[in-house]
Protein backbone atom coordinates (compact mmCIF):
# COMPACT_ATOMS: atom_id res chain seq x y z
CA UNK A 1 0.00 0.00 0.00
CA UNK A 2 2.82 2.23 1.01
CA UNK A 3 4.78 1.63 -1.88
CA UNK A 4 2.05 2.52 -4.44
CA UNK A 5 1.65 5.54 -2.11
CA UNK A 6 5.33 6.25 -3.17
CA UNK A 7 5.03 5.35 -6.68
CA UNK A 8 2.35 8.08 -6.86
CA UNK A 9 3.67 10.61 -5.24
CA UNK A 10 7.16 10.35 -6.48
CA UNK A 11 6.65 12.09 -10.43
CA UNK A 12 4.52 15.13 -8.60
CA UNK A 13 7.08 15.35 -6.57
CA UNK A 14 9.65 15.67 -9.22
CA UNK A 15 7.56 17.71 -11.32
CA UNK A 16 6.76 20.32 -8.83
CA UNK A 17 11.08 19.83 -8.15
CA UNK A 18 11.80 20.66 -12.05
CA UNK A 19 9.10 23.56 -11.97
CA UNK A 20 10.77 24.99 -9.40
CA UNK A 21 13.95 25.00 -10.64
CA UNK A 22 12.67 26.01 -14.20
CA UNK A 23 11.01 29.49 -11.78
CA UNK A 24 14.43 29.96 -10.23
CA UNK A 25 16.91 29.94 -13.00
CA UNK A 26 14.18 31.62 -15.46
CA UNK A 27 10.88 32.74 -14.55
CA UNK A 28 11.34 34.72 -11.07
CA UNK A 29 14.24 36.79 -12.92
CA UNK A 30 12.30 37.52 -16.58
CA UNK A 31 9.05 38.45 -15.21
CA UNK A 32 9.95 40.85 -13.45
CA UNK A 33 8.73 44.28 -14.42
CA UNK A 34 10.58 46.87 -12.12
CA UNK A 35 10.28 49.97 -14.17
CA UNK A 36 13.83 51.67 -15.75
CA UNK A 37 11.98 54.86 -17.30
CA UNK A 38 14.61 56.79 -15.42
CA UNK A 39 17.85 55.25 -15.86
CA UNK A 40 20.01 55.94 -18.83
CA UNK A 41 21.63 52.15 -19.66
CA UNK A 42 24.77 51.70 -22.32
CA UNK A 43 24.53 48.07 -23.72
CA UNK A 44 28.44 47.22 -25.32
CA UNK A 45 27.39 44.36 -28.22
CA UNK A 46 23.65 45.16 -28.16
CA UNK A 47 23.34 45.06 -31.66
CA UNK A 48 23.36 40.94 -31.33
CA UNK A 49 23.44 37.85 -29.43
CA UNK A 50 22.97 38.00 -25.17
CA UNK A 51 23.34 41.85 -26.13
CA UNK A 52 20.57 42.57 -27.97
CA UNK A 53 18.69 40.16 -25.75
CA UNK A 54 19.80 42.19 -22.92
CA UNK A 55 19.10 45.39 -24.39
CA UNK A 56 15.69 44.40 -25.43
CA UNK A 57 14.55 43.60 -21.99
CA UNK A 58 15.81 46.87 -20.69
CA UNK A 59 14.10 48.69 -23.51
CA UNK A 60 11.02 46.90 -22.48
CA UNK A 61 11.15 48.20 -19.03
CA UNK A 62 11.78 51.95 -20.21
CA UNK A 63 15.03 52.91 -19.72
CA UNK A 64 17.11 55.51 -22.12
CA UNK A 65 19.21 52.86 -23.61
CA UNK A 66 22.49 53.28 -26.31
CA UNK A 67 23.71 50.18 -27.60
CA UNK A 68 26.98 49.88 -29.64
CA UNK A 69 28.41 48.00 -32.34
CA UNK A 70 31.20 47.86 -35.14
CA UNK A 71 28.89 47.39 -38.01
CA UNK A 72 26.40 50.90 -38.47
CA UNK A 73 23.45 48.91 -41.10
CA UNK A 74 23.13 45.61 -38.36
CA UNK A 75 23.36 48.63 -35.35
CA UNK A 76 20.72 50.45 -36.83
CA UNK A 77 18.40 47.32 -37.96
CA UNK A 78 18.99 46.33 -34.41
CA UNK A 79 18.03 49.36 -33.26
CA UNK A 80 14.94 49.82 -34.92
CA UNK A 81 14.07 46.31 -34.35
CA UNK A 82 14.03 47.11 -30.10
CA UNK A 83 11.84 50.10 -30.60
CA UNK A 84 9.66 47.97 -32.38
CA UNK A 85 9.58 45.24 -30.15
CA UNK A 86 10.04 47.35 -26.78
CA UNK A 87 7.44 50.29 -27.91
CA UNK A 88 10.06 52.05 -26.72
CA UNK A 89 11.62 55.17 -28.84
CA UNK A 90 14.19 56.11 -26.34
CA UNK A 91 16.90 53.29 -28.25
CA UNK A 92 19.78 54.67 -30.13
CA UNK A 93 22.69 53.43 -31.74
CA UNK A 94 26.29 54.60 -31.91
CA UNK A 95 29.41 53.22 -33.72
CA UNK A 96 32.15 51.85 -31.36
CA UNK A 97 35.25 49.76 -31.69
CA UNK A 98 36.19 49.00 -28.69
CA UNK A 99 39.57 47.51 -29.80
CA UNK A 100 39.98 51.27 -31.34
CA UNK A 101 41.98 53.35 -28.27
CA UNK A 102 40.83 55.85 -30.57
CA UNK A 103 36.70 54.86 -31.16
CA UNK A 104 37.00 54.41 -27.04
CA UNK A 105 38.19 58.21 -26.46
CA UNK A 106 35.88 59.53 -28.28
N1 LIG B 1 30.55 32.64 -20.59
C1 LIG B 1 29.61 32.09 -21.34
O1 LIG B 1 29.00 31.09 -21.00
C2 LIG B 1 29.28 32.74 -22.63
C3 LIG B 1 28.24 32.22 -23.40
C4 LIG B 1 27.94 32.86 -24.58
C5 LIG B 1 28.69 33.97 -24.96
N2 LIG B 1 29.69 34.42 -24.20
C6 LIG B 1 30.46 35.62 -24.59
O2 LIG B 1 29.58 36.73 -24.57
C7 LIG B 1 29.93 37.61 -25.64
C8 LIG B 1 28.72 37.86 -26.54
O3 LIG B 1 28.36 36.61 -27.17
P1 LIG B 1 27.23 36.60 -28.29
O4 LIG B 1 27.02 35.18 -28.67
O5 LIG B 1 26.07 37.39 -27.83
O6 LIG B 1 28.01 37.33 -29.49
P2 LIG B 1 27.46 37.96 -30.86
O7 LIG B 1 26.09 37.47 -31.18
O8 LIG B 1 28.55 37.74 -31.87
O9 LIG B 1 27.37 39.53 -30.51
C9 LIG B 1 28.54 40.25 -30.28
C10 LIG B 1 28.19 41.73 -30.17
O10 LIG B 1 29.37 42.47 -29.86
C11 LIG B 1 29.65 43.41 -30.91
N3 LIG B 1 31.11 43.45 -31.06
C12 LIG B 1 31.93 42.46 -31.46
N4 LIG B 1 33.20 42.90 -31.49
C13 LIG B 1 33.19 44.22 -31.11
C14 LIG B 1 34.18 45.23 -30.96
N5 LIG B 1 35.48 45.01 -31.25
N6 LIG B 1 33.79 46.45 -30.52
C15 LIG B 1 32.50 46.72 -30.25
N7 LIG B 1 31.49 45.81 -30.37
C16 LIG B 1 31.84 44.57 -30.82
C17 LIG B 1 28.89 42.87 -32.12
O11 LIG B 1 28.53 43.90 -33.05
P3 LIG B 1 29.49 44.24 -34.34
O12 LIG B 1 29.86 42.94 -34.97
O13 LIG B 1 28.68 45.14 -35.21
O14 LIG B 1 30.67 44.95 -33.77
C18 LIG B 1 27.64 42.32 -31.47
O15 LIG B 1 26.74 43.36 -31.16
C19 LIG B 1 31.12 36.99 -26.36
O16 LIG B 1 32.29 37.55 -25.85
C20 LIG B 1 31.00 35.53 -26.01
O17 LIG B 1 32.26 34.89 -26.05
C21 LIG B 1 29.98 33.82 -23.03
Amino acid sequence: MSLVIVILISPLLLLGLLWFWKELTMGMVLSQTTTMADKNVLITGGTAGIGFETALEIARRGASLIITGRNVTKGQEASKKIIRMSDNPKVVFKQLDLTSQADVIR
